[in-house]
């Protein structure tokens, strides 16, 4: 995988809740993921729209279990990033929500990926969060942002649903179950999928779509396709380097072995 992605003119990581799980954040799926304790139909973008009281009364406890401590980004970040100012990694495209990567990454919106804005202008990596970004709210009426922390409070105090001061509901500045996905953002992301040499996914169990389709893309445009994940994935058949290992090791690894000759 080394000598591909140094050969390589462009690669692209695809990354999932499996790359922030050393640094405590739970996983959505199998032993103790949060889907085990957590009812996944009651943060439905439908429900939001049709019960945004009691989306929001149930959403408190959901982000509490989620981001309830602070988090520090794990070796396996910093490796990525560190690629990435090194000229060895083009993007990532996130579909974690924990806004981890952005703290050693750069991320552009949908706003900025739709004026086809390139990468970023510091030196670190391009970051497409795909599915948002879980420490911000979004106003549904006028659309500003704001931090998540002050307005999940006054939920937790009683405000439901918490309300912008233009009166519009918020939402949690997220992708939820059954809304699109901001569509320039995604298609900037399957267009670097398709332009990329080597694609990693790195991870994720790669069952949620459109995310899961983003491997399947690159390898039908030629890319050399790695998979870095404990469990095994519906990609592997497909994958040319599967590596059962923990993001901490694997990623400081590959990137001591990318770098070694230079
Ligand atoms: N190193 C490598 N892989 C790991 C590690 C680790 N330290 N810890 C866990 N994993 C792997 C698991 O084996 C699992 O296959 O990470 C994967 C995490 O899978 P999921 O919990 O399904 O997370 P993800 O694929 O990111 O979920 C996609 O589902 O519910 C939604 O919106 C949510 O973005 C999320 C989406």
């Amino acid at each position: 995988l080394a000598d591909e992605i140094r050969r390589a003119g462009t690669t692209v990581a695809l990354t999932g809740a499996g790359i922030s799980a050393p640094s405590g954040v739970p996983t959505f799926r199998g032993d103790d993921g949060v889907w085990e304790h957590f009812d996944e139909g009651q943060f439905t973008y439908g429900r939001f729209r049709r019960d945004p009281e009691g989306f929001w009364d149930d959403r408190v406890d959901l982000q509490r279990e989620l981001f309830g401590e602070e988090y520090e980004p794990n070796a396996g970040h910093e490796a990525l990033a560190a690629m990435g100012r090194d000229g060895y990694l083009e993007a990532i495209l996130t579909q974690n929500t924990d806004g981890l990567h952005g703290t050693v990454a750069e991320a552009i919106d949908d706003d900025s990926a739709e004026n086809g804005d390139a990468v970023s202008e510091t030196e670190a990596p391009l970051l497409l969060e795909l599915h948002g970004n879980a420490r911000r709210v979004r106003c549904t009426d006028c659309g500003a942002r704001t931090d998540a922390g002050p307005v999940f409070d006054r939920a937790a105090d009683g405000e439901l649903p918490p309300t912008c001061d233009c009166g519009g509901i918020y939402k949690p500045d997220v992708v939820l179950f059954g809304e699109q996905l901001p569509g320039a953002v995604m298609q900037r992301a399957r267009s670097l999928a398709r332009e990329s040499d080597v694609f990693l996914a790195i991870g994720s169990s790669l069952v949620v779509e459109p995310a899961a389709s983003l491997p399947k893309i690159a390898a039908s445009a030629g890319a050399t396709v790695g998979v870095i994940n404990l469990e095994s994935t519906p990609v592997d058949d497909a994958a040319d380097i599967v590596r059962r290992d923990d993001v901490t090791e694997a990623l400081p690894r590959l990137r001591s072995l990318v770098e070694k000759e230079n």
